[in-house]
């Protein structure tokens, strides 16, 4: 059987940042407009005033710290209150196009590879910027590859599942070589006036090369197995799709055709649901999950990381074992575990073991088993 392995992994990262500091000021700024423009409903109390939001809660309650984004400036300006993203002609390179070619071109060059040696692009991501044709279809002429490409969505596990997708075509010799991209422009799907949720998402783009380990040109990890589970639930949902303009009052602003979530259930639900996932990932795996070497988890959320590393590990993780980078990128949904992969795997010793976790909307789990060779 052909093994299949990670040579190659990329990472496009925006050049805006907004800090914790900055956004809770546009957002007290947009609060106390949308307060004085309803002063009277808010004193007849047929309206709730809107609350201000704070740097220590969402510190304390995320673990986040500042988010990159694509535009800061319509995100920062308290009558906008979203990206201002110029929409692009048919003509020219799509927003995720754009950043996947980035992100996939320095998972090539880190794999010694050409684009023209890959064999199929799959953009896996929670959003994708049209219905078609695939971005993918768009990333895969933009840098020369042959084969083909298709885009798949899977919410926060679609980095997972996608790099499943491709390692079993490997293994099955229908293809030689893959990129997985996550382009992740969570910006645009964020209701930035959501005091509950507004800090949670940034921008980013990763992506990682996929190949035969015998064709491995350099260091590389093993992909040693794969497990992706789903169960449906409501608890994080986005309801803006193509029936979206059949439906009565399709151009109100409503607050559903964006991001929302219970984040208290999903919390709860999640937690005990990634657990056992990987749990039952590494008895199948024949692999002692405490002698796992690293844990690439999703980023959401900085409490819920530590409960999954404890548990998994049996221990409490240090630092270098179980990753955070959601201080600096906030939650960049597929992306998040790719993300703490491509910065935090070089230091592995050959035969050490670790695990790409990610979970989020569906619900979905992915887990990707890794060696470094
Ligand atoms: N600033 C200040 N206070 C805020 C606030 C803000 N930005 N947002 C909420 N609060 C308040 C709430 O109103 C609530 O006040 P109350 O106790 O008086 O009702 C209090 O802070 C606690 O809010 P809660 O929503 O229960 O906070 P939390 O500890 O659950 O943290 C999340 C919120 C979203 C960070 C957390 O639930 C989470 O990360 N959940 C999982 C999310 C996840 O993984 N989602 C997947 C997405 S891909």
């Amino acid at each position: 059987m052909i093994q299949p392995a990670i040579t190659g992994a990329g990472l496009f990262t925006p050049t805006q940042v907004i800090t914790n500091d900055e956004l809770v000021a546009a957002f007290n700024a947009y609060a106390d407009l949308w307060n004085a423009e309803h002063a009277d409903e808010i004193a007849a109390g047929t309206v709730e005033a809107k609350g201000h939001s704070s740097s220590e809660f969402i510190v304390q309650a995320s673990g986040i710290e500042q988010r990159y984004v694509l535009d800061k400036t319509g995100v920062l300006d308290p009558e906008v209150m979203h990206p201002w993203l110029r929409e692009r002609s048919d003509d020219e390179l799509g927003q995720m196009a754009e950043m996947a070619v980035t992100a996939c071109r320095m998972a090539l060059d880190q794999a010694g590879r050409q684009a023209s040696e890959v064999d199929a692009v799959i953009c896996a991501a929670s959003n994708h910027e049209r219905a078609y044709p695939a971005v993918a279809i768009e990333i895969q002429q933009a840098l020369g590859c042959g084969g083909f490409g298709f885009d798949m969505n899977v919410a926060c596990s679609s980095a997972t599942f996608g790099i499943q997708a491709a390692a079993d075509m490997i293994r099955s010799g229908s293809i030689r070589r893959a990129l997985v991209v996550n382009p992740e422009i969570c910006s645009a799907h964020l209701e930035w006036r959501d005091r509950d949720c507004h800090f949670i998402f940034g921008d980013v783009c990763t992506a990682v090369l996929l190949e035969p380990e015998e064709e491995a040109k350099g260091p590389h990890f093993r992909v040693l197995s794969t497990r992706c589970a789903t169960q449906f639930s409501n608890n994080i949902r986005n309801n803006n799709g193509f029936l979206r303009r059949t439906r009565k009052g399709h151009m109100e602003d409503r607050r559903d055709m964006q991001f929302m979530q219970n984040g208290r259930k999903v919390f709860k639900e999640v937690l005990p649901l990634v657990v056992s996932h990987i749990e039952g990932h590494m008895d199948e795996a024949g692999q002692d999950p405490t002698a796992l070497r690293r844990l690439w988890l999703h980023q959401a959320n900085k409490t819920m990381n530590d409960y999954i590393g404890r548990k998994v590990l049996g221990r409490v993780p240090d630092p270098e074992e179980q990753p955070n980078i959601l201080q600096d990128y906030a939650n960049t949904s597929s992306a998040g575990s790719i993300i703490a992969f491509a910065k935090h795997s070089d230091d592995l010793q050959p035969g050490d073991r670790g695990l790409i976790c990610s979970f989020g909307a569906g619900y979905s789990v992915g887990s990707v088993l890794v060696e470094r060779a």
